[in-house]
């Protein structure tokens, strides 16, 4: 099993649009069994779904953190997609926000979600991946996240401010893990919405690849900006599915490959 987050100090660089579409290119593979976690309270995971993250009653990720003992099996969503019935999801709710107040005083608050799946660990092995989004900050929830996880991705688009959030939560990062006591998880950077037609583009990638930091753990093929991957969220569904054939199904399937190739994935 593996377990991977999506990240970035900077909003709207398209984590959930990588993670949605990444993970349907992986669950391509019948061999493969994900799990998502949504850690976002905005809810944009959950919603390209198809799954309504205002209902109360339904167990989401917030109840891993208000109830310790909860069955893991009773958190789960299963075959929420009919077409890739290999991904099942724990959905976020808008009341996350409310957890994380919450959490800022407890002791030891940072290590909660990896005490669960370590207190669960027989039952979610059977997944090959359990894959987070979050959103850009790295509060208690998301601190919990990324320490969990074994390999954080970074997604930045063609912007100053995306560089900016990269960096920004590299260097906040290992600050943190220093305190945590584990070693350095970010293990790859994606670029999404790329055009070569923006000037930016060419000299992005050149910044990132004369970056210490970022020169190994850049992922080499972009992810390119298209309107079918806004249609992905509107369909609830990945590109892979909705259009295979698709150029930008075909680098999200590279970019895919690459990660395996890292053994990110
Ligand atoms: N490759 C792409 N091509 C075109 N549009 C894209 C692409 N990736 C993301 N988008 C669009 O950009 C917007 C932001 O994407 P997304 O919500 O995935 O970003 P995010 O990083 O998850 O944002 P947040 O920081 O709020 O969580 C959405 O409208 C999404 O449809
Ligand atoms: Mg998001």
């Amino acid at each position: 099993m593996k377990s991977i987050a999506f990240g970035t100090l900077k909003g709207g660089t398209g984590k959930t649009t990588s993670c949605f579409n990444l993970a349907g290119a992986l669950a391509l593979n019948p061999d493969n069994k994900i799990l998502l976690v949504d850690g976002d309270p905005q809810c944009n995971l959950t919603n390209d779904i198809g799954i309504d993250c205002s209902d109360m009653e339904r167990n989401n990720i917030r109840t891993i953190f208000e109830n310790k003992k909860i069955d893991p099996s009773e958190l789960i969503m299963h075959g929420v997609l009919e077409q890739l019935p290999n991904i099942d999801i724990i959905p976020s709710n808008i009341l996350l926000i409310k957890t994380e107040m919450q959490l800022v005083s407890i002791a030891g608050r940072e290590k909660l979600l990896a005490n669960y799946f370590e207190r669960n660990k027989e039952f979610f092995s059977q997944y090959t991946h359990i894959i987070f989004d979050t959103n850009p900050n790295l509060g208690v929830i998301n601190q919990n996240i990324f320490y969990f996880v074994d390999s954080i991705i970074l997604v930045s688009d063609v912007s100053l401010n995306a560089i900016q959030g990269a960096e920004l939560f590299t260097f906040l990062w290992e600050e943190n893990i220093e305190d945590l006591g584990i070693d350095n998880n970010i293990k790859a950077l994606i670029i999404n919405n790329f055009d070569k037609r923006i000037n930016l583009a060419k000299d992005l990638q050149d910044y990132y690849l004369s970056e210490a930091e970022f020169k190994d753990i850049l992922v080499e093929v972009p992810i390119p900006g298209s309107v079918a991957m806004k249609d992905t969220s509107i369909n609830h569904l990945p590109l892979v599915v909705l259009q295979p054939h698709h150029q930008v199904a075909t680098a999200i399937k590279r970019v895919v490959k690459d990660l395996i190739v890292r053994e990110v994935f």
